[in-house]
């Protein structure tokens, strides 16, 4: 279930030629099962029309203060009022240099601006997407009202870099539909790991025998890269240690990609020291060739196989739950398990075995690859079924299952 499900986005457009990705996030906030009211400029109906965003909303869009319809089902001829009361955020998408300055003074001599200065500043959020010339975006003026306006209580949202409409390349693009949805829902996620790090483990690992040929497992990654995902949402540094996989990186996370399970060892140990969480969910090789060849190894015609043999890979997870920092309750590491049969009996063994407070298993020939999953929680006090559902759902789950066992912060 999406975090935009059942809200309200007030969405406004300043001038830019941006308003063309406006229109795409307008039918993805849609989509994602919020009700969308859009609020243009004169500025922004230059670059894109009311009737494309009325089209893609299916509601009629409102453009002056002076607009006597009603809104919010009020007949009173205040629309700055009555648009900004229903409104669970106002995400302004493009905010010119021009809007965001003229909001820093407190201008309202349009219905967006006006209507944002009239916005209950404690319940309902204001976003705003910049988009800019990269000129205009590192002038000092641009800088300055953007530091004030987050002091102000906006949440200024990052910009991205490229090639710019204008044919110059650099900073001040507005960012794509499909981050912007990200943050905006982002939001609207309950914030129970802020102030927490979380480090996560994902996919498989890979373990050479010579330089073309290795031993691997069918995990996709998708369950970790869901977690790094959910922990991030809950407010949470995340940092995700990914085996080699095929995925994209979760927005606002910091990846570190590693490849044998030696090397996924020495990324974890980098990073345990920092964090608060450490949730291990990657499939990792239990076994490794005791030999890697340098060169590829070549059938002589003799028709012999070649023999090999393993080594056992370090355990990671045992291994961080063993240090003092876990076992003094300031990491607490979270299990996965993966099994073919036998769930409950395995996964307990298993969460005694790593010295772990929670294991997380699952059925791995039944989810590697898939986007659903069911998870199995087993703690001290027992063991809890969640699913089958999507596994960023299931992630979600979990994380608020973490943050319930959580030692509190200090003050
Ligand atoms: N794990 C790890 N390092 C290893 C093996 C596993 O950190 N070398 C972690 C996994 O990330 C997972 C948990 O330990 O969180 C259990 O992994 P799993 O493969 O299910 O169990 P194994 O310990 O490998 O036991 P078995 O293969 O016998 O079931």
């Amino acid at each position: 279930m999406s975090y935009l499900a059942g809200k309200h986005i007030v969405l406004g457009l300043s001038g830019g030629i941006a308003c063309y990705k406006a229109a795409e996030l307008c039918r993805a906030l849609v989509k994602e099962g919020a009700s969308v009211q859009v609020v243009m400029t004169e500025a922004a109906e230059h670059f894109i029309t009311a009737v494309t965003l009325q089209a893609l909303s299916g509601r009629p869009v409102f453009t002056s203060q002076w607009d006597s319809r009603t809104s919010a089902g009020v007949d009173n001829n205040m629309a700055h009022i009555n648009l900004s009361r229903e409104a669970d955020a106002i995400v302004v998408a493009p905010a010119s240099a021009d809007f965001m300055a003229k909001l820093l003074h407190g201008r309202a001599d349009d219905l967006l601006s006006l209507m944002c200065l009239a916005r209950p500043l404690d319940t309902v959020p204001l976003i705003l997407a910049p988009a800019m010339n990269r000129e205009m975006w590192s002038h000092p003026a641009t800088q300055r009202n953007v530091t004030q306006l987050a002091a102000d209580g906006a949440m200024v949202l990052d910009v991205g870099a490229g090639e710019q409409a204008c044919g110059e390349t650099g900073d001040g693009r507005m960012l794509e539909a499909d981050q912007l949805l990200y943050d905006i829902g982002r939001c609207f996620a309950p914030k129970r790991l802020a102030g927490r790090r979380v480090l996560v483990t994902a996919g498989p690992t890979y373990e050479a025998i010579d330089p073309v040929r290795g031993l691997t497992n069918r995990s996709s990654g998708k369950m970790g890269f869901a977690i790094a995902q959910a922990a991030h949402e809950e407010g949470a540094e995340v940092c995700l240690v990914a085996g080699p996989v095929a995925l994209p990186t979760p927005r606002g996370v910091r990846r570190t990609d590693v490849r044998s399970a030696q090397e996924m060892q020495a990324a974890v140990q980098s990073h345990a020291d920092d964090a608060s969480i450490f949730v291990a969910a990657a499939a990792v090789a239990d076994w490794r060739p005791a030999h890697s060849a340098e060169e590829k190894i070549k059938k002589d015609g003799s028709g012999e196989v070649p023999a090999l043999s393993f080594v056992e890979n370090p355990d990671i997870l045992a291994g961080v739950a063993a240090s003092e920092r876990a076992r003094s309750g300031a990491l607490y590491c979270v299990g996965f398990a993966a099994e073919s049969h036998n769930l409950l009996e395995h996964a307990q063994a298993k969460r005694l075995r790593k010295g772990v407070p929670l294991l997380v298993g699952n059925i791995g020939p039944a989810t590697f690859g898939q986007d659903d999953n069911a998870l199995l929680l087993i703690d001290d006090s027992g063991s809890k079924e969640f699913g089958p559902a999507s596994k960023l759902s299931l992630a979600r789950q979990l994380i608020g299952e973490i943050a319930k066992r959580l030692p509190s912060l200090p003050a």
